[in-house]
Parts: C-alpha cells; structure tokens; sequence
C-alpha cells in the first residue's frame, strides 16, 4: 500500500461472544455494546483516511472464511478472536495464508488473566497486539494498522 490519499480498507473481525458484549462480564470487558465499538472504529476511520468493515461470528470457520475473502479487498485486518485466540490454529493459518497486515487486540489484558489465556496463535503472525485497554484497544489498534500501512 502506498501514497497517502487512498482509503485504507480495514477488517474489523470480531469473535465469538463478543456480540454480548455490554452484558457480558462488563467488570471484565466494560459496558459498551459491540456496535457502540464499530461506530466508534468508524468515526475514527474517517479521521484516518481510512474505511472499516465489521463482522462478528462466533463460528471459527466463518472466521477463516472472512479472512480469506479479505484477500485483494482490505489492506489490513484488526481482530479480536476472542477465545479462538488462544485456541485456533486455522485462523492462525488463514491470516499466515492471505499475509495481509494484521493487529491483534483484546479489551481485556490477557497477561494479567488465567494462564490459558497467555498463549495467543495469532500473536506470532500478527503485526502487534493491543490488549488491556477496553475499546479503546480497538481504537489504538486501529490506528496503529493505519499508520503501518500507510508506511509500507
Ligand atoms: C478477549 C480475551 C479472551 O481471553 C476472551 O476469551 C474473550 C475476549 C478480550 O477482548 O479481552 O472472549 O479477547
């Protein structure tokens, strides 16, 4: 990707139980429903220049089928696997396999959590993770996809 005028194509891939998010554990992942995220990652994609797609499955496979159709349609993908995080080797592979540039982003930090949740499969083919921050991980994730891919 280059030049700085262009869009930036962005999918935003959420997994599973994240579309409870606002009810689900808020003490954990706070009180904002996934929606109120996606506007938020959209707003902020205007500022950037950029444009956000965003999907939630709770389905692995739907998972990898979204990131295969990604490829020669978004520049990056922003994902928070949810549990598959820890869990799955085919979303590992499919985002290994289309090699668009991807960050990692949890609401909770999964450093300070079960130990289960200290490995992540998508970590090593990720270009960063964020986690720890609530949405605004998103938002930081967001941003920092952008500006990478408006450096390469
Ligand atoms: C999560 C952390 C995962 O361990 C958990 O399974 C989730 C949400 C987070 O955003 O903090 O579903 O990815």
């Amino acid at each position: 990707m280059s030049g700085s005028s262009k869009l930036v194509s962005i999918l935003v891939l959420h997994g599973p139980n994240l579309n409870l998010l606002g009810k689900r554990e808020p003490g954990v992942y706070g009180s904002l429903p996934l929606q109120e995220i996606d506007s938020l990652l959209k707003q902020d994609a205007d500022t950037l220049q950029a444009e956000v797609f965003c999907l939630q499955s709770n389905h692995e496979g739907i998972l990898v089928d979204h990131i295969h159709a990604a490829l020669g349609v978004h520049d990056g993908i922003l994902i928070n696997a949810g549990a598959y995080t820890h869990t799955s080797v085919a979303i590992r592979d499919a985002i290994a396999a289309v090699n668009i540039p991807t960050v990692e982003v949890h609401l909770s930090n999964i450093y300070r959590r079960e130990e289960f949740r200290h490995h992540s499969y998508i970590a090593p083919v990720a270009i960063g993770q964020i986690s720890g921050f609530g949405a605004e991980s998103y938002r930081l994730g967001l941003q920092a996809l952008v500006q990478h891919l408006r450096r390469i």
